[in-house]
């Protein structure tokens, strides 16, 4: 596997990948000046699987706080245990943070590091698909609140991320098809080539360089985005495709569906909606066929009642005093940002529903 040196269009994230086969420890030799001693935070499980490798880098820490990958503990609680934790190692205001973990720990690891002493240099280390192709890079940051998703956050995109796809190795197929959600979203979104790539991942074994070029181009895709508009006033809420349903059957469920199996049926369910304002009648039937192959679920096994998820919807971030906006997949690379009004939403609500339980 070759080592890169990414730059995406966001200037200010430098992306380095690397192998990790045959390597003493995670850091590559460059990195000893500018991410000397950081404060760490860690996914539990990743300590346990990659512990000979991370003992040299933990050895050199500031400070260390390790915590368990759960949508429940995703919250001000456990933030302020991160914040407590930094004071009592004493860190300033020129120590690194460094994040080793999927999508949830990096969410709440940049949100400590982005509030404790105003803000300190943050590097990510995704170890999960999902956390490869998109929450590694864009800033956001953040925690749930009263069971519905990233309420409380900040926009904070790290200095560095570093990119090692062997961490994929103790990765479950569970949670590996759940990153392949968002690969088909982004695909959807911006990039068809990636479709192809798709079919080589989830049908053959999964290699390295196939990864990394699967990474690659969906941090593209997202970077080019990201970059017009890092607060989300407008462009970026594309990337928000299948998270209005998704967002809302993740807490419905009380986070038994993972957020990519989620997501997935978000993109399904939203095709449905586009559909009916115009979109590509083949869509949904396209999308289902790339979530099944890829094992994700494609129909809702827990009941969810319509009142509830219009509650849900209300914590949509895109939800403004006279409805919602949506991000629909009207074809491929063919997203539209659509407003939707209460009365609007009552009547597409029964399209995807009825298509979710089939
Ligand atoms: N900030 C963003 O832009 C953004 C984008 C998408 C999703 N997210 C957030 O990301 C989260 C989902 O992230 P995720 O799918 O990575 O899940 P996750 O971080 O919860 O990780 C999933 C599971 O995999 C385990 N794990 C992690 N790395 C492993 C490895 N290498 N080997 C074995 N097990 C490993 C974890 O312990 C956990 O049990 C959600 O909270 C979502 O809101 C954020």
């Amino acid at each position: 596997m070759m080592d890169f040196n990414w730059t995406v269009s966001m200037p200010a994230t430098n992306i380095r990948t690397c192998s990790l086969k045959g390597e003493q420890s995670l850091w590559p030799n460059e990195f000893s000046d500018e991410w000397e001693h950081p404060f760490l935070i860690i996914d539990s499980e990743v300590i346990r699987l990659w512990d000979n490798l991370l003992q040299p880098v933990i050895m050199s820490a500031s400070g260390l706080y390790v915590m368990e990958s759960r949508e429940v503990l995703k919250n001000a609680f456990t933030l302020s245990q991160i914040w407590d934790s930094m004071s009592a190692a004493g860190i300033h205001r020129d120590t690194p943070v460094a994040v080793i973990g999927g999508g949830l720990v990096c969410d709440i690891g940049a949100m400590a590091a982005s509030t404790y002493l105003r803000g300190l240099r943050l590097m990510l280390v995704p170890t999960t698909l999902l956390c490869m192709v998109d929450a590694c890079l864009g800033g956001k940051t953040g925690v749930n609140l009263a069971g519905a998703k990233n309420q409380v956050g900040t926009f904070n995109p790290a200095g560095k991320i570093l990119v090692a796809p062997d961490f994929l190795d103790t990765l479950p197929d569970r949670e590996f098809s759940s990153g392949i959600a968002e690969i088909i979203k982004t695909a959807l979104i911006g990039d068809r080539s990636i479709q192809g790539l798709l079919e080589r991942i989830t049908i053959e074994k999964p290699n390295k360089n196939d990864i990394l070029e699967i990474v690659h181009k969906c941090l593209e895709v997202k970077g080019g985005i990201v970059v017009r508009d890092l607060r989300e006033t407008g462009t970026r809420m594309l990337l928000n495709l299948g998270h209005t349903i998704g967002h809302a059957l993740e807490s419905a469920g009380e986070f038994r569906l993972s957020h990519g199996e989620a997501v997935g049926l978000g993109l399904l369910g939203e095709a449905a909606v586009a559909v009916s304002l115009g979109g590509n009648r083949e869509l949904p039937g396209e999308i289902r066929f790339m979530l099944e192959q890829a094992g994700l679920p494609t129909a809702l096994n827990d009941t969810v009642s319509g009142e509830k998820l219009s509650r849900l919807f209300e914590k949509d971030k895109k939800t403004r005093r006279d409805g919602r906006i949506w991000a629909l997949p009207f074809d491929w690379c063919d997203c539209r940002l659509t407003h939707l009004t209460p009365d609007q939403e009552k009547k597409v609500f029964p399209l995807f529903m009825n298509l979710l339980k089939a």
